[in-house]
């Protein structure tokens, strides 16, 4: 199916994401979001697709942030309900994904940008890339989520000096801050995205799922995230991946899980 805003394709059972409005920098605008829920919510759902790369057309930017023009003349409840429906029907979405979602950051990560790599599960960026968090700049503040998860992967004060400065830092100061996974050369950035992904493809796939389900369960207040390890470690009992992850070691040879 063709999206007005995004380039999508399934290769090696990998599903490839090209936020595509390079003339805008990837600007987040609501059609693309929409294409977004549609096409990551399918990706989840179908059998042929066991992780997913999100990237950015061009090589200036991944995305340069939610659509300014779009919420220029904006209210307070319609900034409330812009914030919601984005927060559920994206990047809440990427974040729960049983299936791994890599981030390839391929430029300026800013503002909505930046909210969507974090909710994804893994970042890689290219040595070009520039992150942050300007919307002080716009008088406003993160609304996809961005205050919660950037404060939860590179603690408060990191957290806050981005915020509350709206300074853009390099790759390399998002390596050492632990923003990013791993900085490549824009030629590389792919490649490694996918060789990230084609190593955790040949582990279970359930229990990558449980894995992603526990480790989310850390971050939510309501949760007992021991708990919920505790239900999910004793749900990978009941599967064939276990019997043949088990029997693989035992008999000193590669796991070959269902695919
Ligand atoms: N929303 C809407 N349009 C955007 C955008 C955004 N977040 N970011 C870039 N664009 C558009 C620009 O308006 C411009 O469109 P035009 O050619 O029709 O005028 C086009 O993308 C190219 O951007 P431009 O600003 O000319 O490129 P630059 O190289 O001079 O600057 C940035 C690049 C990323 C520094 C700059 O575009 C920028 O600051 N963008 C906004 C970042 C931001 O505040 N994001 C958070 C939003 S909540």
């Amino acid at each position: 199916m063709a999206y007005e805003n995004l380039i999508c394709e399934i290769r090696n059972r990998i599903f490839y994401i090209t936020i595509n409005r390079e003339s805008k920098l990837n600007a987040l605008n609501k059609t693309t979001l929409n294409e977004l829920n549609v096409v990551v919510t399918d990706a989840i759902k179908n059998e042929n697709i066991r992780s997913i790369l999100i990237t950015g057309a061009g090589s200036k930017a991944f995305i340069a942030g939610a659509d300014i023009s779009e919420f220029a003349n904006f209210n307070s409840e319609e900034g409330k309900v812009l914030a919601k429906e984005g927060q559920t029907q994206v990047f809440d979405l990427i974040q729960n994904s049983p299936k791994p979602i890599i981030a390839a950051i391929n430029g300026y990560a800013l503002g909505g940008g930046l909210e969507l790599a974090l909710a994804c599960h893994i970042r890689v960026a290219s040595d070009h890339a520039k992150l942050g968090l300007p919307e002080v700049s716009l008088g406003l503040i993160p609304g996809y989520g961005g205050t919660q998860r950037l404060t939860q992967l590179v603690g408060k004060g990191k957290a806050l000096e981005m915020i509350l400065t709206g300074d853009l830092i390099n790759a390399e100061e998002a390596l050492k801050i632990g923003l990013i996974n791993h900085i490549v050369s824009s030629e590389q950035l792919i490649l490694k995205a996918e060789q990230i992904l084609i190593k955790i493809m040949s582990r279970s796939l359930f229990a990558v799922g449980s894995a992603i389900r526990a480790v989310n369960a850390s971050l939510k207040e309501n949760l007992n995230g021991y708990d919920i390890e505790i239900e999910e470690f004793s749900k990978c009992f009941n599967t064939s991946d276990f019997k043949e992850g088990v029997s693989a070691f035992q008999e000193k040879r590669p796991p070959l899980f269902k695919v």
